[in-house]
């Protein structure tokens, strides 16, 4: 077993594997990286990405983290923003528990090294401000904050003797002791990992595995996020027997560049923290009609005026202005974005960027405790792919990395207390490949990937109706007929994985959506336009 696998330079085998270590984590975020890195002082760690190792939302990241790291903040002022974001549905002792744990993992990541910018020559670190904080509490470096931090922590575990690295293995299933007809408590015991470089399934066993996987925001036709975002952890939680929450809670940002050659390039929120005015064609501002803190309201306030403003008017899209600042202060916080947007012939120092609402975060997930722990045993879930009821009905921004990091950390202190525990003796049956045939189908794949990111952006967006919502459901019941007779007959592909788990995500935020009887938060109906009295999370129970 190579030390360090990144891309195998050998020649492809077709041999199946059976690798084992003390904790497999499934992603190579920001969640899965801090994990891997607190865990290995103690434990032989194995991370995989089912493509590079910079894969997935982390590396996008541009605003930054909130926490708070000023006298003039506290703890109270960071909860009661993330609870007015969540719209009633925020669980306080998680947000005080995340909130609590803020500034100690912003320090980790200062020892490791992520280049936070600093005040100019100051010691002290800039801190911007976005939509529904009330203090400027949002470390950052620069806009891509993410490849800082990423940057750094890969750097880290590859360094790291104990810590080794898959990419381009792509999960596709977990194997658990209910799967395999085990009676008693359901434990997982690994998960069948796809080698895609030489087409041959692995079981990896661990005596912890870790969904770090991220969201599903790729159920939709237009998204900030990778395609990578198919919410691959959600699914093989569900299918491994979890339960997951608040699915219908997908977060819309406000603002991603409206261009034909980029749709998911992001504007970051920090733009209208500094500033940015959000016009219509004809230059006027509009987000006052619709919240007292025009620009700075929270998100599903500023993407559901958007929305409004587009199909009242009949426009493509609406406009973010930030040319009234100086050009140096944009060039200097904003470098990516005023690069990737002068790339396209859009100067911001000079003129006003087109911008659309697109898919951006999933806030619910499976669901898990303080220490990651989903229903199955020896199973954990952190960052995006997690429901830990800090989020609530709209997740305040940046307020997921520190989720990623905070769980991460506290996900490693339990998982490190049973290391003493031997792996499981259970017998693993290898992947079965023998009943599947070649798949010369990939065209139904594609077809049907649109297919489900279409009605889900037309049916399962912004506004719902109760009519809409059922359609769609008409819809995916007939894909997942398809894809399931797919499954059993062709060779799986990482296309096809992906499709699977896709389908199973929209399943799911469908039927929350149906669920809720109200409109609260990022989930907005016209057929209950207002919040209800009590109350609740909507959980999903996977059949035993
Ligand atoms: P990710 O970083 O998404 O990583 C997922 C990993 O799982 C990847 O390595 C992927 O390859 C792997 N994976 C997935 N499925 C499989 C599988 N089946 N097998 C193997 N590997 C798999 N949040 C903030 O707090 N502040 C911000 O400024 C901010 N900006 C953002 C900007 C953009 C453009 C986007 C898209 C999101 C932003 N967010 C921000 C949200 C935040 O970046 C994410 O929620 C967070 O990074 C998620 O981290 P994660 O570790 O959970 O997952
Ligand atoms: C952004 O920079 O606008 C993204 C911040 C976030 O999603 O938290």
């Amino acid at each position: 077993m190579p030390p360090h696998t990144m891309r195998p330079h050998s020649k492809p085998s077709n041999r199946q594997q059976e690798l084992h270590y003390d904790a497999l984590i499934i992603g190579s975020g920001a969640a899965g990286l801090t994990l891997a890195l607190h865990l290995a002082e103690n434990a032989r760690v194995a991370v995989i990405s089912k493509r590079t190792m910079e894969t997935g939302a982390t590396w996008r990241a541009q605003g930054g983290v909130a926490a708070v790291l000023t006298g003039q903040d506290s703890v109270d002022q960071h909860v009661s923003d993330t609870l007015n974001a969540g719209a009633g549905l925020c669980q306080e002792p998680a947000v005080r528990f995340t909130v609590q744990n803020g500034p100690a993992a912003i320090q980790w990541m200062i020892d490791k090294g992520v280049p936070f910018t600093r005040n100019g020559d100051n010691e002290d670190y800039h801190l911007t401000r976005e939509g529904g904080h009330s203090q400027r509490r949002i470390i950052h470096a620069a806009d891509t904050t993410g490849l800082a931090i990423g940057n750094t922590l890969l750097q880290s575990t590859k360094d790291h003797p104990s810590i080794d690295l898959y990419e381009g293995h792509l999960a596709i299933d977990l194997v658990t002791t209910r799967k395999l007809g085990i009676p008693g408590l359901n434990k997982c015991l690994g998960a069948y990992v796809l080698d895609i470089d030489r087409d041959t399934v692995n079981l990896f066993r661990a005596k912890s595995v870790i969904l770090a996987t991220g969201g599903s925001s790729k159920a939709y036709l237009y998204t900030s996020n990778e395609d990578s975002a198919s919410g691959d952890g959600i699914a093989m939680g569900w299918r491994a027997g979890c339960r997951v929450a608040n699915m219908e809670f997908n977060q819309f940002h406000p603002t991603c560049l409206y261009h034909p050659n980029d749709r998911s390039f992001l504007i970051s929120e920090s733009v209208r923290g500094e500033g940015g005015r959000l016009l219509l064609p004809d230059g006027t501002r509009f987000m006052h009609h619709f919240d007292e803190r025009a620009e700075l309201a929270p998100r599903d306030i500023v993407a559901r005026a958007i929305d409004h403003e587009m199909k009242r008017l009949g426009i493509d899209c609406v406009y973010l202005d930030i040319s009234h600042k100086p050009a140096l202060f944009i060039k200097e916080h904003f470098p990516a974005i005023y690069n990737r947007c002068k790339e396209i012939g859009i100067d911001i120092t000079k003129e006003p960027i087109p911008v659309v609402p697109a898919a951006h975060y999933t806030c619910g997930g499976l669901l898990v405790n303080h220490e990651g722990r989903t229903d199955v045993d020896q199973l954990y879930a952190i960052g995006e792919t997690s429901h830990t009821g800090l989020h609530g009905a709209n997740r305040l921004a940046s307020n997921s990395l520190l989720e990623c990091l905070v769980y991460a950390r506290s996900a490693a202190s339990y998982i490190e207390s049973r290391l003493g525990e031997p792996l499981e003796d259970v017998s693993i049956p290898a992947w079965d490949a023998s009943r599947v045939t070649d798949s010369d189908e990939d065209v139904v794949i594609s077809h049907n990937w649109d297919e489900l990111r279409r009605f889900m952006w037309d049916y399962v967006g912004i506004v719902r109706t109760s009519k809409r919502l059922l359609r769609a459901k008409h819809r995916i019941t007939l894909l997942q007929k398809e894809i399931d007779e797919f499954y059993s007959n062709h060779q799986i592909s990482n296309d096809f994985v992906e499709l699977r788990n896709l389908a199973q995500v929209a399943e799911l935020i469908i039927e929350s959506a149906l669920t809720r009887k109200e409109s609260r938060g990022l989930h907005y109906t016209l057929d209950y336009p207002e919040k209800l009295p009590a109350v609740s999370d909507t959980v999903l129970t996977p059949d035993a």
